[in-house]
């Protein structure tokens, strides 16, 4: 049976389950895996994909939230990484190696590009930045040894919103592969394999958990880079606490009715927002001067909690008064929960060939689940603390 969203949230990855009739799959520690028989054992590494011989392979707690997020996103097989950071780094490496080219978007989060400039670097393979406004036009951008494109869409500060379709064309006309971050629509709102990319990256740790006390990464290959994904994740040797991967598929049980009130509550405070006097635009893909609108509009299906907003003048270094005190936007570099977070960030100094061009500060906010009218009230006190400084 063909089964909407919300069916499949609420039934997938439930196999380990059923081996005890209970309804979420039990945490199993586990290390070492005991066999019947010799034979047995030497069936077990012919056939490790359907049955993990060892603990670093998985447990069944830890392949059903494979199998869990491989059903949401669409692929041919999933990994999963102690973080986010961990698999864009594996992303990376299963398909690159020494004399490679890679572009990468210029939007795309600060520590994806460190990973560029230093661990990809010291192993040979060079890096060039692309507009994340870019299109089809990406193609005067490709080298002879150009093997990979890496976006963010949207880039999870400043908001671009990339043509995944246009791009992944261009690259696989030349055989090179797409991997896409794809955080920010939780493979509920966007799903990058079905735009076209080969790889789509999840830092689980924002909206798969949900609830801000968990760190995991996911990565979702097509048919394409499927044997690559895993062999490059075994070769490092990757694999997550039971724990971790138990309480990430209890939190994914409710990414769609988190996410449609992270939608309606960021909408409700954008639009307020963006009438806002002291502020110069809103960076949120649902609106309509958003970089990338139109393609947020074809592409998605809805918009997460995040957004970023410039104000139109001051500095970075007044705004503690307008952070310092807030009841309800706690500072912290994470988004994803279920609470209201406020971070400043300037982007200046880590874009490459699309400089950051803004009069005020940039401050970006996660949109959590508390009321909107409280959220609103508690900006408003803000503003007016900053007024007085800036
Ligand atoms: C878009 C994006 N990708 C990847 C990551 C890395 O995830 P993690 O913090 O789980 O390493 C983050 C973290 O903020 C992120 O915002």
């Amino acid at each position: 049976m063909a089964k909407k969203i919300e069916t499949l949230l609420a039934t997938m990855g439930r196999d380990g389950a059923k081996l005890n009739r209970v309804v979420n799959t039990p945490v199993y520690h586990a290390s070492t895996v005991m066999f019947d028989s010799y034979a047995d054992m030497r069936d077990g590494v012919k056939n490790l994909d359907d049955k993990p011989f060892y603990g670093r392979m998985g447990t069944p707690t830890t392949r059903d939230l494979e199998d869990a997020v491989c059903e949401l996103e669409g692929g041919a097989v999933t990994r999963l990484f102690p973080s986010g950071m961990a698999a864009v780094t594996v992303s990376l490496l299963s398909v690159l190696k020494a004399g490679d080219h890679l572009l990468m978007s210029d939007s795309v989060y600060e520590p994806s590009k460190i990973i560029a400039k230093s661990l990809l670097k010291r192993f040979g393979v060079e890096t060039t930045y692309f507009d994340p406004l870019a299109g089809a036009d990406i193609a005067a951008q490709f080298k002879d040894n150009t093997k990979a494109v890496f976006l963010e869409t949207p880039g999870s500060l400043t908001f671009e919103v990339q043509d995944i379709p246009a791009i992944s064309k261009v690259a696989h006309e030349r055989g090179a592969y797409v991997i896409a971050d794809c955080t920010w629509g939780a493979s509920y709102f966007m799903k990058g394999l079905e735009l076209g990319a080969d790889l789509s990256v999840q830092a689980g740790t924002k909206y798969y958990v949900g609830h801000s006390d968990v760190m995991m990464g996911c990565i979702t290959a097509n048919e394409r880079t499927a044997a690559k994904l895993k062999r490059c994740r075994m070769d490092l040797g990757q694999t997550v606490a039971p724990d971790d991967a138990y309480l990430t598929l209890r939190g994914m049980r409710t990414l769609g009715i988190r996410l449609e009130q992270h939608q309606k509550n960021a909408l409700t405070v954008a639009n307020w927002l963006e009438k806002h006097p002291m502020v110069d635009r809103v960076l949120y893909p649902p609106l309509e001067n958003c970089p990338g609108h139109d393609i947020f509009m074809r592409d998605f299906t809805g918009a997460s909690g995040l957004l970023s907003f410039v104000l139109k003048n001051g500095a970075y270094a007044d705004l503690g008064a307008l952070a310092d005190d807030m009841e309800l936007f706690k500072m912290g570099f994470s988004w994803g929960g279920f609470e209201s977070l406020i971070c400043p960030s300037d982007p200046t100094g880590f874009r490459h060939i699309t400089p950051w061009q803004a009069n005020g500060p940039l401050i970006r906010l996660h949109i959590g689940l508390e009321h909107t009218d409280d959220l609103i009230e508690d900006l408003d006190r803000g503003f007016s603390r900053y007024k007085k400084v800036s």
